[in-house]
């Protein structure tokens, strides 16, 4: 999404449309350059697709955002996090990295402002993510997410087939990363649901979608269902083709890293499958 200086004023409804234009402009404004987009919805259209146990509970017209990275996050943000030596030894150091840019982002943008993040990576108790991010960017209108149900023929019998987001630009090039909920700020008529694009549109394209993504997913051939604009550098398809409990080693090796440790503790998979580079 294009960061859109045009700030459409009604005045009936002056208020509540400066405030969601403004979170919507300082978010992108910030997090753009530095490799991310941002998505705004209603919380209404995300529970509006799930059930109960799932919705997230605030009011209907409560302002979120989605935040995706793109392929230049690696090179824009990451690379010099890591050299920086921010990274700590625990944790995944690409979380490490996107927390720290949302953190710091949320704090100077909102200083007086209840934000609720959640990260891709965040578990509840019950090991339920935190939020379904494939389903936050569909409603959102950033990134189709196709699934067994968009296919009229059942081709697949009992097999578990696991749906993913295609991003108009970059196909599967791209990772969902974070949510951001703004309970101060509720959302009127100004945000209006639009569609994801359809980028996979006929049956046959979509079964191979899905049949690349659930039985080659690590080939990463998914990705590239249709010529994207931007695809991951080398040295980020090799990251994240590294298992996670290598990647310290690999950072090391590439001297990025210098943090003494035995690299990052295991990951756990992740229940909805990818666009979230586990
Ligand atoms: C949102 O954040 C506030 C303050 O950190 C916390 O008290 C509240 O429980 C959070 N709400 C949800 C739904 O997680
Ligand atoms: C790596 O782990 C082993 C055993 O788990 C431990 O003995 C060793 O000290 C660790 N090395 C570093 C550098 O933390």
């Amino acid at each position: 999404m294009q960061c859109s200086k045009h700030v459409q004023v009604s005045w009936l409804v002056l208020v509540v449309t400066w405030r969601m234009e403004i979170v919507q402009s300082a978010l992108c404004d910030t997090l753009t350059p530095l490799g991310f987009e941002v998505y705004p919805f209603k919380i209404g259209w995300y529970n509006a697709v799930l059930s109960s146990s799932l919705r997230l509970p605030y009011s209907e017209d409560t302002l979120a955002v989605v935040v995706l990275s793109t392929p230049s996050m690696f090179e824009r943000v990451f690379r010099p996090f890591l050299k920086s030596g921010s990274c700590v030894g625990v944790n995944d150091p690409i979380d490490q990295c996107i927390r720290h840019c949302i953190t710091s982002c949320v704090s100077q943008c909102f200083p007086d402002q209840e934000v609720n993040i959640s990260y891709d990576y965040e578990m509840l108790p019950s090991r339920k993510p935190k939020f379904l991010a494939q389903t936050a960017a569909h409603v959102a209108g950033a990134a189709y997410y196709y699934q067994r149900k968009d296919i009229t023929v059942d081709y697949w019998g009992e097999k578990k087939m696991f749906g993913v987001c295609i991003h108009p630009k970059l196909g599967g090039w791209f990772a969902i990363r974070a949510l951001l909920v703004f309970p101060g700020v509720v959302v009127g008529e100004e945000l209006q649901q639009r569609p994801p694009p359809d980028c996979v549109p006929s049956q046959e394209s979509r079964v191979e979608l899905l049949e690349r993504f659930n039985l080659c997913w690590q080939d990463g051939t998914y990705r590239d269902i249709f010529p994207p604009a931007e695809r991951y550098s080398q040295e980020q398809q090799t990251y994240f083709s590294t298992p996670p409990g290598q990647r310290m080693a690999l950072l090391r090796q590439w001297g990025l890293f210098s943090v003494a440790g035995n690299g990052t503790k295991a990951k756990e998979p992740r229940s909805e499958g990818g666009n979230t580079e586990s």
